[in-house]
C-alpha cells in the first residue's frame, strides 16, 4: 500500500484526494492545508482522514510514501524539498518551481537519495494527447510545420503569477512531449492590466528545421477557448478540447509546391481531401496520471513527465519571462 500525505486542498487538491482515494494500493494517509477555511472542506469531504495544519506533520511522519504538492508555485520548492529529505517521492504541481535553480536542486537531490519525482503536467493523460501522440509517432502528420495553440478565458486570476506562469505549463509540456524536438528559442510579449502581473501573452517558440510553435494565453476573453491546430507536410489536425465528441479531427489537407525549370513561376497546387474524427479514450487524465505514478514507485521506474520533464517547462517560462521584459527579445535555450 502507498500512503500519500497531500499539501493543499484549495481548487485543485479536491480533485488529488478524490482520485487518490479511488485508486486501488493507494492510501491517503493524511491532508494539510495552512487555510481552516480548506481544513474545514476536508474533514467534510473526507471525514475519516486526518487533517493538519503544519506540512511538517506529514513531511515528518514514518507513515507516509509519497508527498503531493498541490499549492501555489512559489512554495513548491521548500515543501518537495522539505519531502525528498525526509525520503519521500514527491508529486508536485506544475509549474514545477518558480526558477531553473530550483527544478535543478530537487532533480539532483532525489537522484541522490533514489526516490522519484513526477510533475503533474494533466494534459498528457488525457486521450486527446494520447491519440496525438500515437499519429505524430506514426508519421501520419508528416514533416511538422507548426503548433499554433490558443487557451483563453475569463480569469481565473492568479495573485502571485502571471496567465503565462499559469496556463502556458499546459502547453509547453505538451508540446515538448509530443514534438521530438526541443525549441531552441522563445519571444513573448504581452500586457497587464489589472493586478500587476500580464493577463494576455502571447509566446512564440523557434525549432529547428523551420518548425514554430505558437500559443495565445489570455485570461481577458469573453469566451472560453481551448484549440490546437497542427499542420503538417501531410495531414493538418485539429483539436478543440472543449468539443464533447469529436475533439481531435484530422484534415488530409495541404499545399503541393513545384518548381518547375524554365518557368519564374512556382507551381502551387492545393490538396483537398477528407476529414476524419478519430476515437479518443475518455478517462479521467489526473486518475490515469496518479496511477502510473504509483506503478513508477512500485516498479522503480522514472515517470517520462519526470523533474526534467518539469525542469524543460520551467527553462521555457524563464526564458518568456525574460523575453517579455524587454517586449520580445529573442531568448536563446
Ligand atoms: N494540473 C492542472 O490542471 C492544474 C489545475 C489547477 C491548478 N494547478 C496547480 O495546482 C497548484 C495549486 O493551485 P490551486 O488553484 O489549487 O491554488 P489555491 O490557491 O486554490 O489552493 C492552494 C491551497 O494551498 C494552501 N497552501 C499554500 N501554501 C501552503 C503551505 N505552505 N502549507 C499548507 N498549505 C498551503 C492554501 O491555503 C490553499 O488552500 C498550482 O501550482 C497550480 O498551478 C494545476
Amino acid at each position: 500500500m502507498l500512503k500519500f500525505g497531500v499539501i493543499g486542498y484549495g481548487y485543485w487538491g479536491p480533485n488529488i484526494v478524490r482520485n487518490l482515494r479511488g485508486l486501488e494500493g493507494c492510501q491517503v494517509v493524511g491532508v494539510c492545508d495552512q487555510s481552516p477555511a480548506a481544513r474545514k472542506r476536508m474533514q467534510a469531504a473526507h471525514p475519516g482522514i486526518p487533517v493538519y495544519a503544519d506540512p511538517a506533520e506529514l513531511v515528518r511522519s514514518p507513515d507516509v510514501d509519497v508527498i503531493a504538492v498541490i499549492t501555489p508555485v512559489w512554495s513548491h520548492f521548500e515543501l518537495a524539498k522539505a519531502a525528498l529529505e525526509n525520503g519521500k517521492h514527491v508529486f508536485v504541481e506544475k509549474p514545477f518551481t518558480a526558477n531553473v535553480a530550483q527544478a535543478e536542486e530537487l532533480i539532483n537531490l532525489a537522484e541522490q537519495k533514489h526516490l522519484k519525482i513526477m510533475v503533474d503536467h494533466t494534459f498528457l493523460f488525457t486521450g486527446a494527447v494520447r491519440k496525438i501522440k500515437k499519429l505524430l509517432d506514426e508519421g501520419v502528420l508528416g514533416k511538422l510545420y507548426y503548433y499554433d495553440s490558443t487557451r483563453v478565458n475569463l480569469g481565473l486570476f492568479q495573485h502571485d503569477c502571471n496567465v503565462i506562469w499559469d496556463l502556458a505549463p499546459h502547453d509547453l509540456s505538451i508540446m515538448n512531449h509530443l514534438l521530438h524536438k526541443d525549441a531552441e528559442a522563445v519571444v513573448a510579449t504581452g500586457q497587464s492590466h489589472l493586478n500587476g502581473h500580464e493577463d494576455i501573452a502571447f509566446i512564440t517558440a523557434y525549432y529547428p528545421d523551420s518548425m514554430i510553435a505558437h500559443v495565445n494565453v489570455n485570461w481577458l476573453s469573453p469566451v472560453k477557448v481551448r484549440t490546437t491546430l497542427i499542420g503538417g507536410e501531410k495531414k493538418m489536425l485539429v483539436w478543440n478540447d472543449l468539443e464533447a465528441d469529436e475533439k481531435l479531427k484530422i484534415y488530409d489537407k495541404g499545399v503541393d509546391v513545384k518548381n518547375q525549370e524554365g518557368l519564374y513561376n512556382l507551381l502551387v497546387s492545393y490538396r483537398s481531401g477528407d476529414m476524419w474524427a478519430p476515437q479518443i479514450e475518455q478517462v479521467e487524465a489526473l486518475r490515469l496520471e496518479l496511477s502510473y505514478f504509483a506503478d513508477c514507485i512500485r516498479k522503480d521506474e522514472k515517470p517520462f513527465n519526470d523533474g526534467c520533464a518539469g525542469l524543460k517547462v520551467v527553462r521555457m517560462l524563464e526564458a518568456a519571462t525574460e523575453s517579455l521584459s524587454t517586449r520580445g527579445s529573442l531568448v536563446y535555450l
